[in-house]
């Protein structure tokens, strides 16, 4: 089965280098792998945990979605997506919330650093702390669990939220699985030699520290101005330099080759003085940048065609997680009653892909699963649960969620392209009457809530 890969950034703040080297970079790179599906993210909801500034905020979401892009990031290759645009992630969120135990958010790192300036200022331990901060490890779970991710690239800061991810996950495993895995225990996944960059005093490059150095934003001048205040010892040209543990040797060595880098090391333990090391380092990362800085700054021009991008991966984020969310609401006790009546229940892999949760119309659905020989399938199953297609089976799940998008959205000569047989006694014309029904509810829901489409 293909791996899937997914990381996101919260959108408070203008991207930087150590955004591109931690999370950008690793997770382009793996998105062209094959047998990886990966899945992109703007956390935008967790940008509201760090700042009240809508403006911020939204100025954000544009750049870092401008940023992936011209990092190559190919959204036909990829689910590229807000995670504000997916409600589900709102929704598993609580169902995660309920079987969180709070001793675990108590020993998350966030909240500890906020005690801890508390404690420093003499101020109450909880000032400032809100429970968007407080449970934010949860929130991440949530958009890791939706989409069953393996791995997930990161900082190393953010390992402690992954291992929380799988606690959570287990927990909800358990209880709720009935001997199933309903979520994969996702990995993190670091690239060792730049897991986290210095920012230009040394420590970690954060948005939180002002230490940064800003990836597009400013220009080259920006760039050069930036690098000049990389802090560095007092050691002057000529004399041998220490390598190990320098921010601007770091700095260059993230987009620098290992000959590059060897030659550099090498200078410096030798004659090179630190300005003309970081007229180098300068040299090197405009060289790296310059082109991509090109294409950002074309897509800044152009923020439709970067809202396109968004809502086309909103929906195919959403074609998947919309019967998931089903089958996890039907798992803790909050699937369709009328399922329940007809013994129905939380049968292994039943899945239903309505979206329009509580609605009680005689519509029928599609169901995606996955059978003991490994394979995906999907049905369309009319409300009394008679089945009208069948489908084959199919290596990945997404294929699986595309045809049902496809069938779903163009209706019955999709239907009758797609890998699909006519259930037991079914006619076309009968799948044609519940998919024109199907469709003709899923235009009032778009019309209803213009982003919350069905798949
Ligand atoms: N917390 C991450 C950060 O600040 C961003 C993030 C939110 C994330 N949700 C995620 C990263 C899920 C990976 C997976 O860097």
């Amino acid at each position: 089965m293909s791996q899937r890969v997914l990381t996101g950034i919260t959108t408070s703040g203008t991207p930087h280098l150590g955004n591109y080297v931690g999370a950008i970079r690793p997770a382009v790179a793996a998105s062209r792998e094959s047998g990886v599906e990966s899945f992109l993210f703007l956390a935008d909801y967790h940008a509201l945990i760090k700042c009240d500034d809508p403006a911020r905020v939204s100025r954000s979401r544009l750049q870092i979605a401008a940023t992936w892009l011209a990092c190559g990031l190919d959204p036909d290759r990829v689910t590229f997506y807000r995670q504000s645009d997916i409600p589900e992630i709102a929704e598993l969120n609580w169902l995660l919330t309920c079987v969180t135990a709070k001793g675990l958010m108590n020993r998350a790192h966030a909240y500890k650093a906020a005690m801890d300036a508390n404690h420093a200022q003499g101020q109450e331990e909880d000032a400032g702390v809100t429970m968007g901060l407080f449970c934010y490890p949860v929130l991440m779970a949530a958009d890791i669990l939706m989409f069953n991710a393996h791995r997930v690239p990161v900082g190393r800061d953010q390992v402690q939220h992954i291992e929380m991810a799988r606690d959570i996950a287990s927990r909800f495993n358990h209880l709720y699985g009935n001997g199933r895995e309903l979520f994969v225990l996702p990995q993190a996944q670091i690239d060792e030699a730049v897991a986290v960059l210095p920012g230009l005093d040394g420590r970690k490059m954060s948005k939180s520290y002002d230490n940064t150095l800003p990836l597009f934003e400013g220009g080259a001048r920006a760039l050069r101005e930036t690098v000049a205040r990389i802090v560095t010892d007092s050691r002057l040209p000529g004399e041998p330099k220490t390598v190990e543990g320098s921010a601007l040797v770091m700095i260059h060595d993230s987009v620098a080759t290992p000959d590059e880098r060897a030659a550099f090391h090498a200078d410096l333990r030798g004659w090179l003085g630190w300005g003309e090391a970081k007229a180098r380092t300068t040299a090197l990362l405009e060289a790296h940048l310059a082109p991509m800085r090109q294409r950002y700054e074309n897509l800044m021009a152009r923020p439709d065609s970067i809202e396109d991008a968004l809502i086309v991966g909103a929906r195919k984020a959403r074609a998947l997680a919309t019967p998931f969310l089903e089958e996890l609401r039907q798992a803790v006790g909050l699937g369709r009653l009328s399922g329940a009546a007809a013994g129905r229940g939380a049968s292994a892999g039943g899945s239903s892909a309505d979206s329009a949760a509580g609605t009680s119309e005689r519509l029928a659905v599609f169901k995606q699963y996955r059978e003991g020989d490994g394979r995906f399938y999907f049905k369309l199953s009319a409300h009394d649960g008679r089945v009208l297609l069948q489908s084959e089976g199919f290596e990945g799940g997404r294929e699986a969620g595309q045809w049902v998008k496809r069938v779903r959205s163009e209706g019955l000569p999709a239907a009758q392209q797609a890998p699909v047989a006519l259930g037991e006694g079914v006619d076309w014309a009968t799948v044609d009457k519940a998919l024109q029904r199907l469709m003709a509810h899923d235009a009032q829901q778009a019309e209803a809530a213009p982003r919350a489409q069905a798949t």
